[in-house]
């Protein structure tokens, strides 16, 4: 049976990487849901923090593929990164249930051939095209009623436009809700009127957005009170 999320997120809590406390149980809910005999796929791994979270919530023969090069110093990887990850898997138990493949995401999804995909976690590079890519990939394998997670959508401008480019309006897609920056998608035939309803539901992630890219900008010109503005709380993280 899945592990406890509490006991997963004391260890990821101390994981360096990005994710709210909600975030995280969203992650772990959903690995909870992939059924057994079914794979999880998680694109951009980094230290392992949700990694730990979905390995955690997984049932007994359900395996989460690990995708990520962890030597891009874009993203903070380096000749340690794998070293990293690893000890942070075994710390936290569920290095057995992790198998990884190191490299891009890509070419990960061009030669799967593990069983069937109902939970792909998009979190790796977040220009448009590669998330267009990471999404495009990911939705050839993954089953009807599986779901898709994405990171940094309504914060990343180009993570936000792949989303609004292919999953916004669309009729193979339902829009399941969304943890700030972290939303879900089913994998379901919709009815036109189901699909306008989803694109309704979606458009205020807009305004958040606008706020999001308005306290970025904000800070990176050093306009404090501008940012103090926009933000609700003090320590409003951006993810
Ligand atoms: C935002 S971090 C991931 C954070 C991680 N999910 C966490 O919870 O801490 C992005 C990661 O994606 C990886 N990455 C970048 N491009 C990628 C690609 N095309 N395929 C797979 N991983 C990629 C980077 O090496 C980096 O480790």
């Amino acid at each position: 049976m899945p592990g406890s999320f509490a006991d997963a997120w004391a260890i990821a809590d101390g994981v360096e990487g990005w994710l709210t406390p909600d975030q995280a149980r969203t992650l772990f809910d959903a690995a909870t849901k992939v059924p057994s005999g079914h794979a999880a796929i998680e694109v951009g791994s980094h230290r392992g923090k949700s990694t730990i979270l979905l390995a955690s919530g997984l049932r007994p023969g359900v395996t989460l593929t690990a995708i990520d090069p962890f030597d891009d110093p874009r993203w903070g990887g380096g000749p340690e990164s794998l070293e990293i990850f690893t000890a942070n898997l075994e710390r936290a138990g569920v290095a057995d249930r992790v198998e990884l493949h190191r490299g891009v995401s890509q070419e990960a999804a061009n030669t799967w051939s593990g069983p069937p995909v109902s939970l792909a976690w998009i979190d790796g590079a977040h220009d448009r095209d590669s998330v267009l890519i990471d999404i495009d990939g990911w939705d050839r394998h993954l089953v009807g009623g599986g779901t898709m997670l994405l990171h940094d959508a309504f914060s990343a401008i180009g993570t936000t436009r792949a989303v609004l480019r292919r999953l916004w309006w669309t009729r193979r897609y339902r829009y399941v809700g969304c943890e700030r920056t972290l939303v879900v998608f089913q994998k379901e035939e919709r009815s036109m009127t189901g699909a306008v309803l989803d694109a309704v539901r979606l458009s205020p992630r807009l305004a958040f957005f606008a706020r999001m890219v308005a306290i970025k900008l904000a800070r990176r010109r050093g306009l404090s009170a501008l940012e103090r503005l926009f933000m609700r709380g003090e320590n409003e993280p951006l993810i």
